[in-house]
């Protein structure tokens, strides 16, 4: 299968100098990249600006902000059979992007920001057969709010985490994850990033081959 993956945070310029970003590391999408390459599928990465160095036999994209996710992504869905969004997309960015870095003058300064584009609800119509399948980062309990994305957005299954547990989350090489899909929930146990990858990788091998032997009406 052809897997297209995005990975990272994304920046969201206010001046050529300063951005407002996130704290993903990228480990999780690169992991998923590298776990699709390893069981002999073809993965493009579209990844914002993260310190990795790209898994072998992997195609990176790299891209700045959601804007751009959103250009990049779309071009390359169409030639992929399974889309993994688990860059952790700006929610907001300034209203303005000065163009001359911004100067201190008064006591404090106050930000205007408009919502970036939803890049996984974006897709959805454009979905036909694919595969989507997206995370849920949050901060409290992840599942409630995990199964409204996945309808909201159209997702297949949405892996959700709680980025505030110690050994899950961002900036660390283990995830206790949970996958949620329409009529079932899964955690999965404490593991490597590359091991719930693993498992990302296979649940979607699964989904294809399962689709492929529904009957025709
Ligand atoms: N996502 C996206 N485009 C955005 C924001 C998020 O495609 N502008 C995708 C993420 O890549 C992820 C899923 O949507 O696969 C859920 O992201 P998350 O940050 O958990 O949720 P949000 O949509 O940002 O919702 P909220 O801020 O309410 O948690």
């Amino acid at each position: 299968m052809r897997f297209l993956v995005t990975a990272g945070p994304t920046r969201e310029a206010l001046d050529p100098v300063r951005f407002l970003s996130n704290r993903s590391s990228g480990r999780m999408g690169y992991a998923v990249a590298e776990a699709a390459v390893r069981r002999g599928h073809a993965a493009t990465l579209v990844s914002g600006p993260v310190s990795l160095v790209p898994p072998p036999g992997v195609r990176v994209v790299d891209v700045v902000s959601a804007e751009d996710m959103l250009a990049a992504v779309r071009r390359e869905f169409g030639a992929c059979e399974a889309l993994v969004m688990a860059a952790a997309v700006a929610d907001f960015r300034p209203v303005e992007r000065s163009a001359t870095k911004v100067k201190k003058s008064g006591a404090g300064l106050t930000l205007a920001l408009e919502r970036t584009p939803d890049i996984l609800a974006s897709l959805a119509p454009l979905k036909e057969g694919r595969i989507v399948v997206g995370f849920a980062a949050e901060t409290g309990d992840p599942l409630a709010e995990a199964r409204r994305k996945r309808r909201d957005k159209g997702a297949d299954m949405i892996v959700a985490n709680d980025v505030l547990a110690p050994d899950a989350g961002f900036e660390v090489e283990t995830n206790r994850v949970t996958f949620v899909e329409e009529n079932r929930v899964t955690a999965l146990p404490l593991m490597s990033k590359l091991d719930v990858a693993d498992h990302i990788v296979r649940w979607v091998e699964a989904a294809a081959q399962s689709r492929m032997s529904r009957p025709t009406p």
